[in-house]
């Protein structure tokens, strides 16, 4: 029998390993009323997005039929074989008199780009199994933009306040410590980081569903150790982290989005409603923060993101891959098909669409 001490050895082992993961920054491509996942074909769709990655980004785009890779001539992120697109609900400061402007976002850590997010490709804990990247024309949906509460499929969604300037203090893997499902209800001095964290386990089959969700499924013990579930438990490899249910058996490599929003503009509680409550809402109208969520269109040319995440690359640097400076990927850009301004100019009377907070 392991002594609990070996246990611990072993434990901490596989976490040291968890260093190797992709991370890259991705700037924007458009910020606009577009979802080909959820509304395809439809321009001036319900809520406006805030969209990263390949230029062949469209209204339409139909699973396969319309290759990523092929139709794109340029991508905002770093790794320049990167063709996806990545999006996320942009978020809005009300001020007193009822207006809106959109809140910009800014650099992550260590990165150099032009508003987008930070993008996250992370392989099993234990350091050794490998993962089955996404097959063309893969696309899913996490989070829940109707959500206003902490019941239900929130799992993945939730918002850091950097108490301090510089990321500072940190404050452990996402969703953990002081994060929150709901947005912040103080002023940040850095800034609010929001995230967004995949399912990932597959059914193996299927590249879609109505619903974009339910082909994939989180994994019944998660890579990190978020709040829920709480499972205290010892490090056996039956327990392993990152476990997938039956239903979906294929362990997809953990896709999480890092949104910047530099909110410091406004932190001034000059600015802030009297009432006590914050000031921020997201593009559909959701003040809670529950109702952020992620899209994903898979578009990585041939097997260069099977080939990274086999050898375990690290960060922004990746021998198997090929890359572009962040002067490059800030270059590439898409102009609105739904033109109109998205709070960037003036200040609105209802968020873009017609939204109002509710
Ligand atoms: C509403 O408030 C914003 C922010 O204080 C200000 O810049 C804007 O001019 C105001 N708009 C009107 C119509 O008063
Ligand atoms: C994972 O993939 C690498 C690279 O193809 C291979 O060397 C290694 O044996 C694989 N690991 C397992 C556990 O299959
Ligand atoms: C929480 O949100 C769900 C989905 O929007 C809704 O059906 C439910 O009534 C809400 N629950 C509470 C307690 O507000
Ligand atoms: C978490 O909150 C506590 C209590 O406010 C604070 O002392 C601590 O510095 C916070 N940690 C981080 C990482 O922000």
């Amino acid at each position: 029998m392991r002594s609990p001490l070996t246990l611990l050895a072993l434990a901490s082992t596989a976490a040291a390993q968890t260093a190797h993961m992709l991370r890259f920054g991705c700037s924007q491509l458009v910020v606009e009323r577009l979802d080909p996942l959820v509304n395809p074909g439809q321009v001036g769709t319900p809520h406006v997005h805030q969209i990263v990655g390949g230029n062949s980004f469209r209204a339409d785009m139909k699973p396969v039929e319309h290759d990523l890779p092929s139709r794109s001539t340029c991508t905002t992120c770093t790794f320049s074989e990167d063709f996806s697109n990545y999006w996320t609900a942009a978020l809005y400061f009300r001020a007193r008199n009822g207006t809106f402007r959109r809140v910009q976002q800014f650099e992550n850590e260590g990165l150099r780009q032009r508003g987008g997010m930070t993008v996250y490709y992370i392989p099993p804990y234990d350091g050794v199994s490998n993962v089955t990247a996404f097959k063309p024309g893969f696309r899913m949906l996490a989070g829940n933009p109707a959500l206003r509460n902490n019941t239900g499929s929130s799992r993945g969604i939730c918002h850091r306040c950097f108490e301090g300037e510089n990321f500072r203090p940190f404050g452990g893997a996402p969703c953990t410590g002081n994060d929150t499902k709901s947005l912040p209800d103080h002023p940040c001095p850095g800034g609010i980081r929001t995230q967004v964290t995949f399912p990932t386990c597959w059914d193996g089959v299927n590249l879609d569903s109505p619903d974009h969700q339910s082909h994939v499924a989180y994994s019944i013990i998660p890579f990190e150790p978020y709040e829920e579930p709480v499972v205290k438990r010892p490090y056996t490899p039956e327990l392993q982290r990152g476990k997938c249910p039956d239903s979906h058996p294929v362990h997809l490599p953990q896709l999480m989005y890092e949104v910047m929003f530099d909110t410091r503009p406004y932190n001034d509680k000059d600015l802030w409603p009297e009432d006590g409550s914050q000031p921020f809402v997201f593009s559909m109208g959701d003040a809670t923060g529950h109702g952020n969520h992620g899209d994903y269109l898979f578009g990585w040319k041939g097997d260069s993101l099977q080939r990274a995440l086999d050898a375990r690359c690290d960060n922004a640097k990746c021998k198997e891959l090929l890359d572009q400076t962040p002067e490059e990927a800030m270059k590439c850009r898409v102009p609105q098909t739904m033109v109109e301004d998205v709070g960037d100019e003036t200040w609105l009377e209802t968020l873009p669409g017609g939204v109002m907070p509710h």
